[in-house]
């Protein structure tokens, strides 16, 4: 029986204004592998409550299979996720893309990294993980006539990735619920403005304007208030010189900078000023996009 493993990278979307549209492959892993059998349904490797036909490695698995026509058989998954659960650094969209992949390489790699990005953006409804966690780097997507369209930005070699991770996870569909549904105009502009800016400073790696650039009137100033400590390290961070935004949905923030010294400069503080516990994690953009890494 056939048997493939694919490692997918966390991502963190958004940027700061680019809501729904940018996102960055990072340096932290989620390893799926497959194997057919005849018969039956088994994953191993997460909560058991994760186990079922509707964990997204499976389903996206079973999407990918449909289109194809081809008939699903059994298949033993097991998942090794480096990648936190619940935290905003994709790994919801690291399962939905190992299983896409996982399929399509078992059967014989008949479609295209656009049809499998296809499919599992018809599932996550936003690309801003899944084009990253795809291609690798950093990436801008839009979606037309319902299909996503994903480009590649340069960037810059030296950004060191900062993330901070608190010990409590935070639904994306809550986080997204606190959203409004209309935005003002200024609102928009700044957000347009802001996001091209962001884009510029990551390639040029200019790190004062990344720091001006990342600020967003869409989705953070409605987010800050579900995250305990939000304030207290957005105001910390803001004595250095690095970026920062709430990495995806949250509820993991994220410092982008050129100072190697910054984790040592938060390590001394972090804890004094908050309430959870927070671990950070030091990570590098990732220009890989998901791969095989095994298959017998
Ligand atoms: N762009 C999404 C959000 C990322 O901020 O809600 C989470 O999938």
């Amino acid at each position: 029986m056939k048997k493939v493993t694919i490692r997918v990278p966390a991502t963190t979307a958004n940027l700061g204004p680019g809501f729904d549209a940018f996102g960055c492959a990072l340096s932290l892993y989620t390893d799926v592998t497959f194997e057919e059998t005849e018969y039956g349904l088994e994953i191993t490797g997460c909560e058991e409550e994760f186990t079922g036909p509707d964990n997204l490695a499976y389903v996206s698995y079973c999407a990918v299979l449909a289109s194809l026509s081809e008939e699903v058989r059994g298949i033993k998954i097991h998942i090794d996720a480096q990648i936190p659960i619940g935290r905003g650094l994709g790994s919801s969209a690291a399962l939905l893309v190992a299983g896409a992949m996982g399929a399509n390489v078992l059967r014989g790699n008949k479609m295209s990294t656009q049809g499998l990005l296809n499919i599992t953006n018809a599932m996550e409804g936003h690309p801003d993980n899944l084009a990253p966690a795809f291609y690798g780097g950093l990436t801008a997507s839009m979606v037309d006539n319902g299909l996503p369209v994903t480009v590649n930005f340069p960037l810059h070699p030296e950004w060191e990735f900062l993330a901070l991770v608190p010990d409590f996870p935070l639904a994306t569909h809550f986080a997204r619920s606190v959203l409004p549904t209309e935005y003002n105009r200024a609102d928009a502009v700044y957000n347009i403005a802001h996001g091209a800016m962001v884009l510029k400073a990551l390639e040029l790696g200019d790190e004062k304007l990344l720091r001006n650039a990342m600020q967003d009137r869409i989705h953070q100033p409605y987010r800050k208030k579900l995250i305990a400590d939000y304030e207290a390290i957005e105001g910390l961070i803001r004595t250095t010189s690095a970026g920062f935004c709430l990495s995806g949905a949250g509820p993991t923030l994220l410092c982008i900078t050129r100072d190697p010294k910054l984790q040592e400069k938060l390590a001394k503080k972090l804890d004094d000023i908050t309430e959870a516990k927070w671990e950070m994690i030091p990570l590098h953009i990732e220009f890989e996009g998901a791969r095989v890494i095994d298959q017998e």
